[in-house]
């Protein structure tokens, strides 16, 4: 598979959705661009003045001090050479001081401005973390979490090198550049025209060049993205890779990535390199102009030989911050792309939120009505996933969804909490529909043991706290022997102590279940959704957790999914669904006395246990 093809969707698809971009060949600073960065501007520098000012303060200074410094050196050939001897000293003393001057102001010109782009920064990705954490779910599940990862990591750096560039280029240099040009007009101002007369034209080349590198700035941030992304998953998936044999396999993708983005980066960097030379060129221009008309300038007695060293070193001073303006335009492309795609992020305002002035729910008894509820995962989803499914729960009671793998059960439950919101129907919580209340109060109800455990890398005590975050210790502790979950825990080389590997890697797939039921068990929620929460429990320890279950589903409203029937069969209501749709309901003895669909499911069941067992 080529590389290219992938990074040119992921292009598209990025800037699907925004103002239209003018295909083929684009000029530099369009539109789009300067609207981008006045945004950016506004919302990230704006804010920051007062730092600014402060900031600029110093670069003035720092400008002074580098124009002071050609005049220094006039000063010094015209009386040195004169035969002025006590003049030396002072000369001397003027070079140092004004070096010194200028590597002071110099150091707290870097601390100030890398200050002020390193808190913008982390400001930037604080605030679009948040906004991710706060996008819908069916967002977050869009892009893998590596390729988000990217764009708050490899983006933002982009944007830090392009401000960093920004501030110490478009406000140290180009104010370094009016000071030294000054200092050039003042010294020998006909000489300078030489010099002013070269360098415009190097700006149509560069603009150029430029506007080829956002093409590859962007196309390189999609490939970092899909490179951070191959990367955690491979590294995640490290148990497959093992017990697969897919070392090389999983290198070979891995190096397809990092090998492309080595393409692109020359890229970018052979496009920028033509910058320097070119300003190069230009400049030894001005200095051979410089030099003939100086040779005459001299020889007719009209300048000295110190106007001459001094209007060269000004000449030579300038050189390097006019190549870094050159070079700005270049860096500030780059941060474009990458503001461009954390915008992306930040514009995308989640669907699911609360309805305006949204009533905080109220539990009574728990009743979950499912009223003609349908819904469909939407983009590429061809059929509903849950189709017209009327149903109830009573308060306080179980109910078991049944069914054959893909059937919706996971949906249906997932719908409760507002993971995704019905497409027509509505779900009612004792006779409120949950789209009507707020968001916070519907899941501060619901307690969810999901089909996949997530742990966090910390503490077991800190894993199950996460059920409710001021629990104390007590109730962790009564939360964990309810699960069942104290004993193996007290077995852990530190106890409630013991550290979750990464991604609970250290702990069985059993007792990951149980301590998300502890942390289920202490949210202390009135309504329970278990999607195979003890799926993974061998006989003794499923009938520990069941009995801990069953004392803590009591008065509470529980939907539970499971594919061993023996665990639904006291449930007061089992429903069995297929192709998304409720096609049995009833008690375990009447549908086996049915003779349905969950009659046969019952039956093979029995014969797998009778030969597996
Ligand atoms: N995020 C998703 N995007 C698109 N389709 C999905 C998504 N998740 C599930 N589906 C589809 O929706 C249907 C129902 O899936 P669901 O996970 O609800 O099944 P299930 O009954 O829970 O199955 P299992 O018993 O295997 O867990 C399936 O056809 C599945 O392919
Ligand atoms: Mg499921």
């Amino acid at each position: 598979m080529t590389k290219s093809a992938p990074a040119e969707v992921e292009d598209s698809a990025r800037t699907s959705g925004r103002a239209p971009q003018p295909r083929g060949r684009k000029r530099a600073f369009d539109q789009h661009s300067r609207e981008l960065l006045a945004r950016f501007l506004q919302d990230w520098v704006w804010p920051r003045w007062r730092s600014l000012v402060v900031a600029l303060t110093l670069t003035a200074f720092l400008a002074m001090a580098t124009g002071a410094y050609p005049i220094i050196i006039k000063q010094s050939f015209d009386t040195l050479l004169k035969g002025n001897q006590e003049m030396l000293p002072y000369v001397l003393a003027a070079i140092a001081f004004i070096t010194a001057a200028r590597s002071f102001f110099l150091y707290l010109h870097t601390v100030t401005t890398s200050r002020i782009v390193q808190r913008l920064t982390t400001d930037l990705k604080q605030h679009t973390f948040a906004h991710l954490m706060h996008a819908d779910f069916a967002r977050l599940s869009r892009e893998t979490p590596g390729r988000l990862m990217s764009r708050l990591t490899n983006d933002v750096s982009f944007i830090e090198q392009g401000l960093m560039a920004a501030i110490n280029t478009a406000v140290r240099d180009s104010l370094s550049i009016v000071v030294l040009v000054g200092t050039m007009i003042w010294l020998d101002w006909a000489m300078s025209l030489i010099v002013l007369g070269v360098y415009p034209l190097a700006a149509a080349p560069i603009m150029i060049i430029t506007g080829r590198l956002r093409k590859v700035a962007r196309r390189t941030q999609s490939e970092l993205g899909q490179m951070t992304a191959e990367l955690s998953e491979k590294l995640s998936g490290v148990r497959l890779i093992k017990t697969y044999r897919l070392e090389d396999y999983a290198a070979k993708r891995v190096n397809a990535s990092f090998e492309e983005v080595f393409r692109l980066r020359m890229k970018a960097i052979r496009t920028r390199a033509r910058l320097d030379p070119m300003l190069e060129a230009f400049g030894g221009l001005a200095v051979a102009g410089v030099i003939a008309f100086a040779y005459w300038r001299i020889a007719s007695g009209i300048s000295t030989v110190g106007d001459f060293m001094g209007f060269v070193t000004a000449l030579l001073m300038a050189s390097q911050p006019i190549r870094a303006i050159g070079n700005l335009a270049g860096r500030v492309q780059e941060a474009l792309a990458a503001i461009e795609s954390v915008y992306g992020i930040l514009d995308e305002k989640p669907k699911i939120v609360d309805a305006p002035g949204a009533p905080p729910l109220q539990v009574s008894e728990g009743h979950i009505r499912f009223d003609d509820v349908s819904f469909s995962y939407g983009e590429g989803a061809t059929d509903n996933a849950v189709r017209n499914v009327t149903l109830d729960a009573r308060g306080g009671t179980t109910l078991a969804l049944v069914g054959r793998s893909g059937a919706g059960k996971s949906t249906l439950v997932n719908l409760v909490p507002r993971l995704f919101d019905v497409t027509s129907g509505a779900i009612l919580i004792d006779g409120q529909r949950i789209d009507q209340v707020s968001l916070t109060s519907l899941r501060n109800a619901i307690s969810i043991v999901s089909q996949d455990v997530t742990l966090f890398d910390d503490s077991i005590r800190a894993n199950i706290a996460l059920g409710r975050l001021d629990a104390s210790e007590e109730e962790i502790v009564a939360a964990a022997k309810a699960a069942a979950a104290h004993e193996f825990i007290l077995a852990q080389p530190a106890g409630y102590d013991t550290q979750i590997g990464d991604r609970g890697l250290k702990l069985s797939g059993g007792q990951r279940q149980r301590l998300a039921l502890a942390r289920a068990i202490l949210k202390n929620a009135p309504i329970l959704l278990l999607d195979e929460a003890t799926s993974a429990l061998d006989t003794h320890s499923e009938r520990m957790v069941h009995e801990a279950l069953d004392r803590f589903t009591e008065g509470r409203t529980t939907l539970v999914i499971a594919h061993r029937l023996s665990t639904v069969q006291n449930a007061d209501m089992i429903c069995v669904m297929e192709g998304g749709r409720v096609v049995e309901t009833g008690k375990h003895g009447e549908l086996v006395a049915r003779g349905g669909i969950y009659a046969g499911l019952v039956r093979s069941q029995l014969l797998a246990d009778d030969s597996s067992g």
